[in-house]
């Protein structure tokens, strides 16, 4: 018998195991090792109760399980309105923007994520996005073969506009623009800078791009927008600003974050019904729905309020476990040794900033010694495209409790004081 042949499509060529799966791999070969790497959320804080209530209300309420059938394609309209609406309500803006036929759900909004780039660009395309991003997003890009590009950042690590307009004319004589798809930002404690974007940076950005005739999809994840701990930014989304009207704009929301990341429900939300429909027409292929039960769990708490008391518990929560672990790094003296970072205002994350001279990346000596010791963290080289500085780490303190993040806080200290 001949042996099998099989030649892999480009997409199967690119498919590599992302690398989260390696650092989630490495922590469970070993039971005792304390992750500050994956993002995952408060497990002793997800919300039980309101979830069996939630059930327990669709289960009794004496309709058809409607919730336990396949749903639509684009998800349950009365979720997608309360999505619709309450952006309308942070935003503290009306437009036909806001409106249920707008807004598509999706399994987590890492599938909205994919179905725009798989509808908007080709293999060989150009994306632009943040310097640092969310380096999973990253790896969606690299696994359909388009480029990712850093937007040039000043000193202050700030978003440079003058030097982003060079680039793109840059482009422009070299014939190149017209690769550029769209921007991918991320607005609110981003993964993994923690920064916020103002509307004045949002609309510098606007600026640019139409100065460059670039009216490209601009994407905006809002995954962290409301996991703020005490105040909101005081921003909106990209739907309420003036500059980037005549822009097709795509809003990426989620309820794992905030609300409970199991049932991975996310959503986006589009004023271009066209990218919409499409991105609807390729979720019709891929599993044609999300799950309708989910989406009806989440439903429920949006209605009965215990979505907004959860949300009020994990800025709680995530609050008191970023101050647990600041307090350890600045006890264990990493400022002295050069590693600084802001401590963000909301999120689930910390951007720590190494000497120049530092190594974190995946092959270096402080990864391996950080095994050894116990500890995980991401290597700040990951977040950035198409490469960036290896001397910076993003610690997440989303899922460990109180005890393990002061030693796991301790352990990544004596990590890097081996390494000076
Ligand atoms: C910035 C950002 N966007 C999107 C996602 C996707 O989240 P989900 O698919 O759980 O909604 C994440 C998850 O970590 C994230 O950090």
């Amino acid at each position: 018998m001949n042996p099998a042949k099989i030649s892999f499509s480009r997409i199967g060529q690119l498919a590599n195991p992302p690398i989260i799966s390696h650092i989630m791999a490495v922590a469970l070969e070993n039971p005792d090792m304390l992750s500050l790497a994956a993002g995952f959320t408060d497990t002793k804080a997800l919300p039980v109760q309101p979830v069996r209530d939630a059930t327990l209300a669709l289960s009794s309420n004496g309709k058809t399980p409607e919730y336990l059938q396949y749903g639509t394609t684009i998800g349950r309209p009365k979720l997608r309105k309360f999505v619709a609406k309450r952006l309308s309500q942070i935003d503290q803006h009306q437009s036909s923007a806001y409106n249920l036929d707008n807004v598509m759900l999706t399994t987590g909004s890492q599938q909205a994520l994919y179905l725009a780039i798989q509808v908007l660009c080709d293999p060989g395309d150009i994306l632009l996005v943040e310097s640092p991003s969310y380096f999973v997003f990253l790896e969606l890009l690299k696994g359909l073969g388009i480029q990712a590009v850093g937007i040039p950042v000043d000193e202050n690590d700030e978003m440079d506009t003058v030097a982003l307009s060079g680039m793109l004319a840059g482009w422009q004589s070299e014939g190149s623009l017209d690769k550029v798809k769209g921007v991918y930002i991320e607005s609110w404690f981003s993964n993994p800078s923690t920064h916020c974007l103002s509307n004045g940076e949002k609309t510098a950005l606007a600026e640019v791009l139409k100065e460059a005739g670039l009216l490209v999809p601009i994407l905006e994840d809002g995954a962290y927008m409301e996991l703020y701990f005490e105040e909101a930014f005081p921003s909106t989304s990209i739907f309420a600003i003036e500059a980037f009207d005549g822009f097709p704009r795509l809003f990426f929301g989620t309820f794992t974050k905030p609300f409970a990341s199991g049932l991975k429900v996310g959503y986006a939300i589009c004023d271009h019904s066209d990218i919409l429909s499409k991105m609807v027409n390729v979720k019709g292929h891929h599993d044609f729905g999300s799950s309708n039960y989910t989406q009806s769990i989440v439903e429920t708490a949006m209605t009965d309020g215990s979505y907004d008391a959860q949300l009020n518990k994990g800025r709680d929560r995530y609050l008191q476990k970023m101050e647990i672990l600041n307090e350890v790094l600045i006890q264990q003296g990493l400022p002295d040794s050069g590693w600084n970072w802001q401590k963000p205002a909301g999120g689930m994350y910390f951007w720590v900033k190494g000497p120049v001279q530092a190594d974190t990346s995946i092959e270096s000596a402080m990864f391996e010694n950080a095994v050894k010791e116990g500890v995980l963290y991401v290597p700040g080289d990951l977040c950035f495209a198409p490469e960036g500085p290896k001397s910076y780490m993003r610690l997440t303190y989303g899922v460990l409790e109180r005890d393990d993040l002061a030693e796991a806080g301790q352990r990544l200290a004596n990590v890097i004081k081996q390494s000076n």
